[in-house]
């Protein structure tokens, strides 16, 4: 028998897999293919991935690069999604997934060759020991490489409303922070985390709308998706609520466009 769900008690990002959204970076497999690059992926490396929601880019790495990949995230719904994908895969030998907190990461330290982290540090409350957590459990020589969205460090009063009424709204809807950093607040992690050599790459803020088709399946699933995020976004529940928020934010994204983005930005742990 089929349990019955309560939307109303879940948290932002469990609601999210219950809706059935595979993927939320900005750039897509893009911008982690740009970061694997940065990180230095191969076959012989062992990656995690912090806040890995369905394990849509855990998959493509282990896929594409062959390599051992396991991935971290506090949404159980997200966790179980990404371990029932995992054993319906070829790939349950290579993917590994399990609850995790990226302030307090379950692994010992030394363990990963790379850490890849793609919108999630925004979202945390103590980013210091995150970006601590995170130069932890990595090997000497290892690489942390994270996507997140950045705004520029000179803006027109007017936009920095805007954006300080984004963050608001996206707080309001989540109960996360949400905080809009510059690349420079970014980087200063890495270098309080003991990171060296860390280099950035400022993107534009770009979604592939083919990539959100294929991801959910095909064109059927994703018109289904998107009448489902519809029907929910005009009814009077708690997901509705946050659907319509998420539409105040990416509208006040668009006004800002010129002035934020995504950043890649990689450290390595000193050997
Ligand atoms: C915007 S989604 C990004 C998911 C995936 N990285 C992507 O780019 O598609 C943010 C993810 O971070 C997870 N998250 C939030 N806080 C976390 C924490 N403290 N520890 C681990 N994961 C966290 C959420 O549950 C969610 O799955």
């Amino acid at each position: 028998m089929k349990q019955k769900v309560n939307v109303k008690e879940m948290g932002y990002y469990d609601a999210m897999a219950h809706l059935g959204i595979p993927f939320f970076n900005w750039g897509g497999l893009k911008a982690t293919e740009e970061l694997i690059e940065m990180c230095k992926v191969d076959e012989t490396k062992s990656v995690l991935i912090v806040g890995c929601g369905s394990g849509y880019q855990a998959f493509h790495i282990a896929e594409k690069y062959r390599c051992k990949v396991v991935g971290i995230d506090i949404a159980e719904n997200m966790v179980n999604w990404a371990k029932e994908r995992a054993e319906n895969s070829n790939l349950d030998e290579q993917v590994e997934f399990q609850y995790g907190d990226a302030m307090n990461i379950p692994f010992d330290d030394n363990t990963f060759d790379i850490v890849i982290t793609e919108f999630v540090s925004i979202f945390l409350k103590d980013k210091d020991k995150a970006f601590i957590e995170y130069a932890r459990i990595l090997k000497p020589g290892g690489f942390v490489g994270i996507n997140e969205i950045f705004k520029s460090n000179e803006n027109p009063p007017e936009i920095d409303e805007k954006l300080k009424e984004v963050e608001k709204i996206f707080e309001q809807i989540s109960c996360l922070d949400f905080p809009i950093l510059t690349p420079k607040e970014w980087k200063d992690f890495f270098e309080k985390a003991g990171l060296v050599d860390i280099s950035a790459i400022e993107c534009e803020p770009k979604q592939d709308f083919k990539e959100m088709v294929k991801s959910v399946g095909g064109k059927w699933k994703f018109t289904k998706l998107t009448l489902k995020i519809l029907y929910y976004t005009m009814t009077r529940s708690s997901l509705g609520k946050k659907l319509r928020g998420v539409g105040r934010v990416k509208s006040g994204f668009r006004k800002c466009r010129d002035y934020i983005g995504y950043l890649l930005c990689v450290g390595k742990k000193p050997i």
